[in-house]
């Protein structure tokens, strides 16, 4: 699919899930291309007379926020978020995610996890039978002894892991961490290898968002797709 036609399935994605933001609400905002329709749409709700305080999950979605008028929460604040809106990079059957592509994993999940309702954007292109694959798994990993802990990753997981560049340099996140990409072929049980993952001295977190999606928005060439997440 050309890269013009599946933006505007990430726009349409993005109007539907402004839908279920109301006046006086707080809401997280997502990162990337996708999240980025949505913020806005919500510059228009603003502008229009809407009340809402944001939480922005990078630096980039705060400048966008910003530049669209809408008022951002001091990220120091114990806040309660109602609603956070964000892409991702593959989806699976059971609406587990692969998530930071763009790097913002990290408050990506600190803000996914204070809030009430996470609603999940994509293009139809995201969703696959089994997370991994085409789309290596990003690790966010303190940048003291990156390699040891590349090691203790690659030995869990028996996949290449690579550091992420930038313009020839280690990629660093907005937290000065760094990032590990796996790359596995398939990831069967992702919420056995979150927590393994997360018990490696070094790891800070993973981009692995299991059982997080609370509903799911999928842009399609046929109109948009609304699931809400059942919970077991
Ligand atoms: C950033 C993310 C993004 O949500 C993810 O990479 C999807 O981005 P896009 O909407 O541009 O495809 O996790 O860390």
């Amino acid at each position: 699919m050309m890269a013009m036609d599946l933006d505007a399935l990430k726009r349409a994605a993005a109007l539907k899930a402004v839908e279920f933001v109301r006046d006086g609400m707080v809401v997280g905002l997502g990162t990337g291309s996708t999240a980025k329709h949505m913020i806005l749409a919500l510059g228009e709700k603003v502008r229009a007379g809407m009340k809402l305080r944001c939480v922005p999950t990078s630096k980039e979605t705060a400048t966008l926020a910003r530049e669209q008028g809408l008022t951002l929460i001091d990220a120091d604040n114990a806040w309660v978020i109602d609603v956070a809106i964000d892409g991702a990079d593959q989806v699976d059957p059971a609406f587990n995610l692969i998530k930071g592509g763009g790097g913002a994993l990290l408050k990506e999940k600190i803000v996914a996890a204070s809030a009430k309702q996470f609603i999940v954007l994509v293009d139809q292109t995201k969703r696959v039978p089994v997370l991994g694959g085409s789309f290596p798994l990003p690790i966010e990993v303190i940048p003291f002894g990156w390699g040891s802990t590349a090691r203790e990753i690659e030995a869990l997981t028996k996949s290449p892991v690579v550091l992420r560049e930038r313009n020839g340099s280690p990629f660093h996140t907005e937290a000065g961490h760094v990032i590990l990409d796996v790359h596995l072929a398939r990831i069967d049980n992702p919420c056995e290898l979150e927590t393994a993952l997360n018990l490696i001295p070094g790891v800070v977190e993973t981009g692995l968002f299991v059982g997080r999606t609370d509903l799911l928005i999928v842009g399609t060439p046929n109109g948009v797709e609304t699931y809400p997440a059942t919970r077991a």
